[in-house]
């Protein structure tokens, strides 16, 4: 742990290079496509479904099934989805064990690197038991729609948060010898006509935004893929679209890797291929097999040059050689009990750090131990945790599935990841009585005594393919909730949920969690943290608003006038999103440049302990760098963990989030803590006329702040800064 003197560090730019060996190994693969024929090299560059119709006899089952070229040694490979876990679609593999990690936002609350480390590991120890070569992991898209339907797979609306941890996680996956992909670049912050809308956005905001968070990642974590989303971003097909690939990510940022399609994302050949897109992937879900026979006709005719193609191969290959992908996987199994065992311990450990105290009133959470009764309700709590729906959904072989939605006629299950909440609380509270309710309004009213203790587990589904209409709680939940605090004496809401709902009962209630889909740790940790054996340590890494009317769109597309999935006849018209209403004022920027009250803030969350701020100093270091020292001291007594975040905010602008530490302290314990605003972009504008990255001299100001509310402020500094300049 170190002593009192000793100043932990948190710093921002990566450390080191992720991808030192870039240029041998694409001079290795180089010489490979130099003995190929075009048809070898033609063949690298489209992969199908590794499972459904027209997929490859010899695949593993999965996403993808890639052919290699095995006269030069270059196997076949396969490529699994997703963040979360590795994924089985339709239980295409029989029903081989998972672990099923949280929820991308649930990582995004924990604002810890090492455990997204540690995860993406874990993940890829398993994609390689199971054959993988490639895990389309790095789902990172920046939350700008809370009702977005695919939310939960991603990390947050703030870009250095998203980009820090997806870095952290594709390094952990790429370790375990497994190509990570960063996914959906770029600008996809929602499902409805999601195969068709343009989302708007001017360039000096995009650069400042999402198109930071995946700069950030490419940094941190030196993803070997990127995968282009199925929208157009300003007009074009993000897929075609050759200032985004071969512009931004290829030129500005030096990415050696490869870019794939998203799976019914390609739209031409002549046109993708010469923008940047490198393979066509899941071509069973496009209008046709661009990157085949019209690839070749489109070389044949001139309009492709041939060393494009091999640059297209080149890409693939480098990838795959860097991180030593190109082993013969097949009939590896599956991950022992061993390793199993250890990341489930992981899942529980992720999720217990992810949940987030949002409410906590008279200290009624932890529950005390001699507590006499305990009711339970809610529909799902004798069966398991929520999991969000679609591609990357994992299905351990207990896990509850029940009918969910379909895309392109395969079905994604709503799953449920076992064990149950309830068999879990009953584990931690052996002295208790714990009781439980389905859940009726009328029979919550009728059941609850006046002296109760009632935990509401409230669930929203959220799925791949489908923003949620609006905020509310599915069903009657609201009402149930309500009545649930009428009739009991302490009420405790834990949400399950993808991310923000709206809380109309918030002041009935004593306390409220925000617990995420906790996948095959949640129960678990729910478990732990309700009791006390585990504090409470996420923050939110998104706001949560108090209404719609608050949101920079109120309104949302009618899912019914657009198409919004792959491989399905197009009708209705093209959607466009504009983005500049908020710009690079993502989430809680764009409350407090509008002077708005969210419910909560990003970076909200209580603790079962306090904590006290001592000796703060704000200062630029030597390099010029903002730096925020101070000693943070356990002042409870339970053991708990505090994250101080540091703010900035330039001459002209919203405060931004520069820097945090995730500090674990004892009672009675504390440390000097250094945070350090080494990543300028996070503060700088981006220029457009003379690109690159411009820090405005003068004042700016430095907050350090236990959240982004701006009530929520425990120092605040003006600090002078000169000029400084960085490319793009
Ligand atoms: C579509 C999803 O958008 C993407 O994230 C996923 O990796 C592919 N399908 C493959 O399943």
């Amino acid at each position: 742990m170190g002593s009192e003197q000793d100043v932990v560090e948190a710093r921002f730019r990566a450390a080191e290079d992720p991808w030192p060996s870039r240029e041998q190994d694409a001079a290795a693969a180089a010489e490979l496509v130099g003995q190929m024929t075009f048809e070898e090299k033609l063949a690298l560059l489209s992969a199908p479904m590794g499972y459904g119709p027209g997929a490859p006899e010899d695949a593993v089952g999965s996403a993808a099934r890639a052919q290699g070229v095995p006269r030069l040694g270059v196997p076949a490979w396969d490529e699994s989805d997703a963040s979360l876990g590795v994924t089985n679609p339709m239980s295409v593999r029989g029903d081989g064990p998972a672990t099923a990690f949280p929820s991308g936002l649930a990582l995004g609350a924990t604002f810890d690197r090492g455990l997204a480390e540690a995860q993406g590991r874990a993940i890829g120890v398993e994609a390689r038991a199971v054959g993988m070569s490639v895990q389309l992991a790095g789902g990172m898209n920046l939350v700008r729609e809370p009702r977005g339907g695919r939310n939960f797979e991603y990390l947050g609306e703030d870009a250095l948060l998203t980009g820090v941890l997806a870095g952290a996680s594709v390094r952990g996956i790429q370790e375990q010898g497994v190509i990570s992909t960063v996914k959906h670049f770029a600008l996809n912050p929602q499902e409805t006509g999601r195969v068709m809308v343009s989302s708007d956005l001017a360039e000096p905001q995009l650069r400042a935004s999402d198109l930071l968070a995946f700069q950030i990642a490419l940094e941190h974590g030196g993803p070997r893929a990127v995968m282009s989303g199925y929208n157009r971003v300003n007009r074009l097909y993000a897929s075609e679209n050759p200032w985004l690939l071969n512009g931004v990510l290829k030129g500005d940022w030096g990415f050696r890797g490869f870019v794939m399609s998203d799976w019914g994302g390609t739209h031409s050949a002549a046109a993708a291929a010469t923008a940047g897109l490198d393979r066509q992937s899941g071509y069973q879900l496009d209008t046709r097999h661009f990157f085949g026979e019209e690839l070749e006709a489109a070389v044949e005719g001139g309009r492709v040059p041939m060393s494009r193609i091999d640059d297209m191969a080149v890409r693939i290959l480098t990838a795959l050689l860097s991180i030593g992908a190109t082993g013969e996987r097949r009939g590896a199994g599956a991950p022992s009990e061993e390793q199993l065992a250890e990341h489930a311990e992981l899942a529980e450990r992720v999720a217990a750090s992810s949940i987030v105290l949002l409410r906590n009133e008279e200290a009624v959470l932890p529950l005390p131990a001699d507590l006499p009764r305990l009711v339970v309700v809610g529909k799902h709590a004798d069966r398991g945790v929520l999991s969000g729906g679609g591609s990357s959904t994992v299905t351990p072989p207990d896990a509850v599935q029940e009918e969910g939605f379909s895309i392109a006629q395969m079905s994604l299950p709503k799953v449920l990841h076992r064990p149950a909440p309830l068999d879990e609380l009953r584990r931690a509270l052996p002295d208790t009585e714990v009781v439980f309710l389905e859940g009726s309004p009328g029979q919550v009213a009728s059941s609850l005594r006046r002296d109760d203790t009632v935990v509401v587990l409230a669930q929203h589904w959220a799925t791949e393919g489908r923003d949620n209409p609006d905020l509310s709680l599915q069903d009657e939940q609201d009402a149930l909730i309500s009545a649930a605090a009428r009739a009991a004496g302490r009420t405790v809401v834990v949400l399950e949920t993808p991310g923000p709902v709206l809380m109309p009962w918030l002041e009935e209630v004593d306390a409220v969690l925000a617990a995420w889909y906790g996948g095959s740790g949640g129960a678990g940790a729910l478990a732990a943290v309700l009791t006390g054996a585990a504090s409470p340590s996420g923050r939110l890494p998104l706001t949560f608003p108090a209404g719609e009317e608050q949101l920079p769109r109120r309104e949302m597309t009618d899912p019914e006038s657009t198409t919004s999935n792959p491989g399905e006849p197009r009708t209705g018209g093209s959607p466009a999103i504009d983005y500049d209403v908020e710009g690079a004022d993502v989430g809680y920027r764009w409350y407090e440049r509008e002077g708005l009250e969210p419910l909560f803030w990003f970076g909200h969350g209580l603790s079962y302990t306090s904590f006290s701020y001592e000796d703060v100093e704000i200062a630029a270091d030597d390099a010029g760098d903002p730096a925020v020292t101070l000693t943070v001291r356990n002042s409870g007594d339970r053991a708990g963990v505090e994250i101080p975040q540091v703010y900035l905010a330039p001459p002209e602008g919203t405060a931004r989030l520069v820097g945090w530490a995730r500090v674990a302290l004892d009672p009675g314990q504390a440390r000097r803590v250094r945070i350090v605003a080494d990543d300028l972009r996070c503060y700088a504008r981006y220029d457009v006329d003379d690109p690159g990255w411009t820090v405005e001299e003068g004042t700016h100001r430095v907050r350090l702040a236990r959240s982004a509310a701006p009530g929520d402020v425990l120092a605040e500094s003006a600090l002078e800064l000169g000029a400084r300049r960085l490319r793009p």
